[in-house]
C-alpha cells in the first residue's frame, strides 16, 4: 500500500479506536492491585500488579508498576508511578531540574495520601478539614505503552484554572471540554485548540481553599473535563510516566498555591526596567528606511518608544543569522541601532530556529558550521531532518546535542556582536514548536518550497543605500511502541497526525530521546539556549527573550508571547484570559498578546481600546503581519492618544509593577491576579476574565465591545478608588456600570488598602523615568489603614550590590515609610496624597516638623488631600495627619 494511503488508513483507525471507547469501558479496566506497600518517614512505596484481565484499550496493559509517594514539603506531595521493569522516557533534569525535598512527615503535612489497595486507587485531601482534593475512586488507573490515563472526580461546578495554552474563557468549562497539549503552530490561536505551549498544571478554587496539580509530562495528551456522570478530569497521556506534584495551596490565600508551585517550576526570571516600555514590531517592514521612519514617527507623535523591533524581514532571504544587503545593509542597521542606543532605547530582532539547508553555498557559514558541529537534528535514517520554513528547506538544531549551546552562542555573538553586527538588546524566537510548513507526506520539501514560494522574492523596490533617515532626530531503553507516528490513542491535534505541520515524531535527539516525547519541550530548550547566548553577549545583564512555544517551568528563563492572534474583539477579550494564564498560574509573568491584533485588520476603535489594555500587559507589544495594514499608535490620532494615556498610566506605575515582579521572582507571587485571588470567598468572581489585577492593588476594567463607551464591571464588597480622579468608590459585591468610557481611556481603580509609589510623571524612556520624582498615594481600605512596598535597584544587572527596599504603612493617621536605601535614586519624594480624606487636617507633620499650609491640599470633592514633602527620596520618611 502506498505510504500515504497506509498513513491515512492508520489514522482513521486510531481515530475510530479513540473515539469508540466508552468511558465507562476505561472504568472497567481492572485497574492494579497495591501490595508490598512500605511506608518509611514521609515516603510511601507499593508494588501494583494489575489487578485483572488487560483491558489493552491502546496497546497492552503493563503488568507491573511501582508506584512511590514522597512528602516533599509541608504543602507538597509527589507522586510518582512508572513501569516496574522498564525505564520509560522521563524529562531529563537537564532541561527541568526536580525540586529538592524537604522529606517531611505526613504529620505535619497539609494534605495527606490515602489510598486503597484492591483495586488500587488514591486520594490527596487537606489534613485541616479532610476535604479530598484529588481522587481516583472508580477510575482505575490505566498504564499501557502509549497510554495513560488518570481520572480524579471533581466537585460539581469545579472552578478549574489553568492547563494549556489555550484559547478559552480562564474559568474552565467542564461541559465536556478536551484541552490538548501538543506544541503547534497555530495560526490564528483557535479557540479549543492545541497551541504553541504546555503546562499541564491546573488551580482549583474553592471557598474552602486553593490547590493545584502538576503532572510533569512532556508527552501529548489530552485532558477532558466533563459532567456526564459527575464532574470529572482526567489525563489521556500518549507516553511517559504518572508523575504528579499535588501542591495544599491554602485554605485563604490563592497566591499560596502559585507560590508553591513556583518551588516545583522555578521563579520567574527577573527582568531589566526597560522590557516594561514600549514596543514597536511589525512583520512587513519593508527596507532599513521604513524601520528607522518608524523610530522617527512615534518621536514626533510624542508616544514613549522603548524598543523598535524587526521581524523576519531584515534577513537576506530568510536565513537567520544574515541581513538583506540591498534591503536591510548591516551598516545603515547598526546606525538604526546606534542612534536608538544614543537615545536610550532598544532593539529587539527575530531568530527563529529553522536553519537554511542549503550545503551548496559556502557563504550560508551558519549553517556549515552547525553541520560540523553536526547539531540537527536527525531523521530516522540518521540523516539531518529538512522541514521547510521562511528561507524554504531547513535543518532544525537539536537542543539536546551537547555542542548546540556553544554553536548557538558562537552564532549570537558573531551576528549580534556590538563592534561588527546587530547590537540587540533582547531576543525574539518564533517558529519554534517547531513549525513545519511541509504537508504531509513531506517526500519532497524541495519541491513544496517551490510550490509555496519559499522563501517569496521581494516586491518593493530596494532603497537608496544612502537614503537619509531620522532626519528629525539518553535514553537507550525505548520501550517498544507500536508506532510513534500514529499513536492508537490519538490526541486531539487540531493539526492533525502528530508530526503535522512539524518536525517527525520518529526524529532522534543526540541523546537518543525521540521528538515524540521531546517534542512538546523545543520551543522550551530553545529558549533555555538563547538565554545563555544573550548572557554571553551582555555578561551579567538581566535579558529580554521572548518566545513563542514554552513549557513547564520557562518562566524562570524567558518570556511569552501569546502567538498569531486577529484583530478581533474576541481575540482582545481573550488576551487576558491567556495572560492570566501564564503570568498567574504558568509562573511566566513576561507575557502579552500582539496589540492591536496580529492577523486581519484591526479598526480605530479596537485599536484605540487595545492600546489601553495592552498598557497592561506585563509585556506591552504592538505587532502585526505583513499582509495587514500598518497599526503603529500614531496611524489614528485616536489611537495616538489613547496610547498616550495609557502608557502615561503604566510609567508611573513601572516601579510599583517593578516591584511587583522583583516580588515574583523572590517567591513566586504573581503579578497579575485574577479577582479571585483577592476575594476567594466571594463566588461571583470565580467566572470573571475581564477584569484583572495588575500587581497587587490596581483593578483594570476594559470596555469589551465593539462602539461601546460603557462597561458593566464587578466590584466586590470592598472601598475602590478612580485612578484618574482619586474619588472613593464603595463597591457592595454588584455589577457597576461605568458610562462614557472615553476610547482614549481605560477604567483602572485603586483597591483599598494600599500605599502605591508613583512617579509624579511620565516620561518618553525609561531612562527618563528614573529621573522622575516619587509620590505616595494613600488608599486606604476598609479598616483605614494601607501599607505598601518599593523595591529599586539599577534595572538591569542580575547581580545587584545597591538596593533601595521600602514599605510604606499608613495608620491612625501617619505615613511611616521605612527601609534601607541603597540604591542611590536621586530623585525625590514630591508629595504624598491621601485618599478618602473627608476634611483637611488641622496640622500636617513631615519628619516630625510641622508644613505649612501652603503646602496641604484639600480637595472636598474627591476627598483628596494632597501633602507637598519635597525631600530627598533617601531616607525614612513619615507623614503625620492631626
Ligand atoms: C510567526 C509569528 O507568530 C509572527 O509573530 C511573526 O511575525 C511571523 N512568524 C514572521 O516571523
Amino acid at each position: 500500500m502506498h505510504w500515504t494511503l497506509l498513513t491515512l488508513w492508520l489514522r482513521l483507525v486510531s481515530y475510530i479506536c479513540a473515539a469508540n471507547v466508552d468511558p465507562a469501558a476505561l472504568d472497567a479496566c481492572p485497574g492494579y492491585n497495591a501490595q508490598n506497600v512500605k511506608t518509611e518517614g514521609g515516603t510511601l512505596t507499593a508494588d501494583l500488579t494489575l489487578a485483572g484481565e488487560a483491558c489493552n484499550v491502546f496497546g497492552e496493559d503493563l503488568v507491573a508498576l511501582s508506584l512511590r509517594v514522597d512528602y516533599e514539603t509541608k504543602d507538597r506531595i509527589h507522586l510518582k508511578i512508572v513501569d516496574a521493569n522498564s525505564s520509560r522516557y522521563e524529562i531529563p533534569d537537564s532541561v527541568f531540574p526536580r525540586p529538592s525535598s524537604q522529606a517531611v512527615s505526613p504529620d505535619s503535612a497539609s494534605i495527606q495520601f490515602n489510598f486503597t489497595t484492591s483495586p488500587f486507587t488514591f486520594s490527596i485531601y487537606r489534613s485541616s478539614s479532610q476535604e479530598v482534593l484529588f481522587s481516583t475512586a472508580s477510575h482505575p488507573i490505566i498504564f499501557e505503552p502509549q497510554y495513560l490515563r488518570v481520572k480524579t472526580n471533581l466537585p460539581d461546578n469545579a472552578n478549574i484554572y489553568g492547563f494549556g495554552e489555550h484559547t478559552n474563557p480562564f474559568h474552565l468549562p467542564t461541559d465536556n471540554m478536551t484541552l490538548t497539549l501538543w506544541s503547534r503552530d497555530s495560526f490564528g490561536i483557535p479557540t479549543g485548540t492545541n497551541l504553541y505551549g504546555n503546562h499541564p498544571v491546573y488551580f482549583e478554587h474553592r471557598t474552602t481553599g486553593t490547590h493545584g496539580v502538576f503532572l510533569l509530562n512532556s508527552n501529548g495528551m489530552d485532558v477532558k473535563l466533563s459532567n456526564t456522570a459527575g464532574t470529572s478530569l482526567e489525563y489521556n497521556v500518549i507516553g511517559g510516566i504518572m508523575d504528579f506534584y499535588f501542591l495544599a495551596g491554602s485554605e485563604s490565600d490563592p497566591a499560596e498555591v502559585a507560590r508553591q508551585y513556583a518551588e516545583v517550576v522555578g521563579l520567574p526570571a527577573e527582568v531589566a526596567y526597560w522590557t516594561f516600555g514600549l514596543h514597536q514590531c511589525r512583520f512587513g517592514y519593508k527596507d532599513f528606511v521604513d524601520v528607522a521612519g518608524v523610530v522617527s514617527k512615534y518621536a514626533a507623535a510624542g508616544i514613549p518608544l522603548e524598543t523598535m523591533w524587526t521581524d523576519i524581514d531584515y534577513m537576506d532571504r530568510r536565513r537567520i543569522f544574515t541581513v538583506d544587503p540591498q534591503y536591510f545593509p548591516m551598516n545603515r542597521m547598526r546606525e538604526i541601532v546606534d542612534f536608538l542606543h544614543s537615545h536610550d532605547q532598544r532593539f529587539i530582532l527575530m531568530t527563529d530556529p529553522a536553519v537554511a539547508f542549503i550545503p551548496d553555498d559556502p557563504d550560508y557559514t551558519p549553517y556549515h558550521r552547525g553541520k560540523d558541529l553536526n547539531i540537527y537534528l536527525k531523521a530516522v535514517n540518521g540523516s539531518d531532518f529538512v522541514a521547510l520554513v521562511w528561507p524554504g528547506v531547513t535543518v532544525y538544531p537539536d537542543w539536546f546535542h551537547p555542542n548546540v549551546t556553544e554553536y548557538w552562542t558562537n552564532e549570537f555573538l558573531d551576528f549580534y556582536d556590538p563592534e561588527t553586527g546587530l547590537d540587540i538588546d533582547g531576543a525574539w524566537i518564533d517558529m519554534n514548536e517547531p513549525a513545519n510548513f511541509c504537508n504531509l507526506p513531506c517526500d519532497d520539501p524541495f519541491q513544496q518550497a517551490k510550490e509555496q514560494n519559499l522563501p517569496p522574492p521581494r516586491t518593493n523596490p530596494a532603497p537608496d543605500p544612502n537614503a537619509p533617515i531620522f532626519q528629525n532626530d539518553s535514553l537507550s531503553q525505548l520501550r517498544k511502541r507500536d508506532d510513534i507516528l500514529n499513536p492508537p490513542y490519538a490526541i486531539n491535534n487540531a493539526a492533525g497526525a502528530l508530526s503535522s505541520k512539524t518536525s517527525m515524531t520518529n526524529t532522534v535527539h543526540a541523546n537518543g530521546l525521540q521528538e515524540y516525547d521531546a517534542h512538546n519541550l523545543y520551543g522550551s530548550m530553545m529558549s533555555i539556549a538563547t538565554r545563555a547566548a544573550m548572557l554571553a553577549r551582555r555578561p551579567g545583564k538581566r535579558t529580554l527573550v521572548i518566545t513563542r512555544s514554552t513549557f513547564a517551568g520557562i518562566g524562570a528563563h524567558v518570556g511569552k508571547w501569546l502567538g498569531d492572534n486577529v484583530s478581533l474583539w474576541e481575540h482582545y477579550r481573550f488576551s487576558i484570559a491567556g495572560m492570566l494564564n501564564f503570568a498567574t498560574i504558568f509562573q511566566v509573568p513576561m507575557v502579552g498578546s500582539d496589540i492591536c491584533g496580529f492577523s486581519g485588520e484591526t479598526t480605530e476603535t479596537l485599536c484605540a481600546r487595545w492600546a489601553t489594555l495592552g498598557a497592561f500587559y506585563p509585556f506591552m507589544r504592538n505587532h502585526n503581519q505583513d499582509t495587514s495594514p500598518s497599526q503603529e499608535y500614531y496611524i489614528w490620532p485616536l489611537v495616538t492618544q489613547a496610547a498616550k494615556n495609557a502608557i502615561d498610566i503604566r510609567y508611573r506605575l513601572m516601579d510599583y509593577f517593578y516591584t511587583a515582579f522583583h516580588q515574583a521572582h523572590t517567591d513566586g507571587t504573581p503579578v497579575l491576579h485574577p479577582l479571585w485571588f483577592k476575594y476567594p470567598k466571594d463566588a461571583n468572581t470565580f467566572p470573571l476574565d475581564l477584569q484583572f489585577f495588575f500587581g497587587d492593588s490596581i483593578l483594570v476594567s476594559p470596555v469589551t465591545e465593539e462602539g461601546s463607551t460603557s462597561v458593566d464591571i464587578y466590584l466586590p464588597d470592598d472601598i475602590f478608588y478612580n485612578f484618574t480622579s482619586l474619588a472613593p468608590i464603595e463597591g457592595t459585591g454588584s455589577t457597576v456600570s461605568l458610562t462614557n468610557v472615553d476610547f482614549t481611556t481605560i477604567p483602572v481603580h485603586i483597591k483599598g488598602g494600599v500605599v502605591l509609589p508613583l512617579r509624579v510623571e511620565s516620561a518618553m524612556t525609561t531612562t527618563e523615568l528614573r529621573t522622575k520624582d516619587f509620590e505616595f498615594v494613600v488608599a486606604t481600605g476598609q479598616d483605614g489603614t494601607a501599607s505598601g512596598s518599593l523595591y529599586i535597584d539599577d534595572g538591569e544587572s542580575i547581580e545587584q550590590s545597591q538596593m533601595t527596599t521600602v514599605d510604606m504603612s499608613f495608620k491612625e493617621g501617619k505615613l511611616d515609610v521605612k527601609g534601607t536605601f541603597d540604591f542611590p535614586t536621586g530623585v525625590n519624594v514630591a508629595r504624598v496624597r491621601f485618599l478618602n480624606v473627608e476634611k483637611a487636617p488641622k496640622k500636617v507633620k513631615v519628619n516630625g516638623k510641622n508644613l505649612g499650609h501652603s503646602r496641604i491640599e484639600h480637595d472636598a470633592t474627591n476627598k483628596v488631600l494632597d501633602v507637598i514633602v519635597d525631600v530627598a527620596f533617601d531616607k525614612d520618611l513619615s507623614v503625620e495627619l492631626s
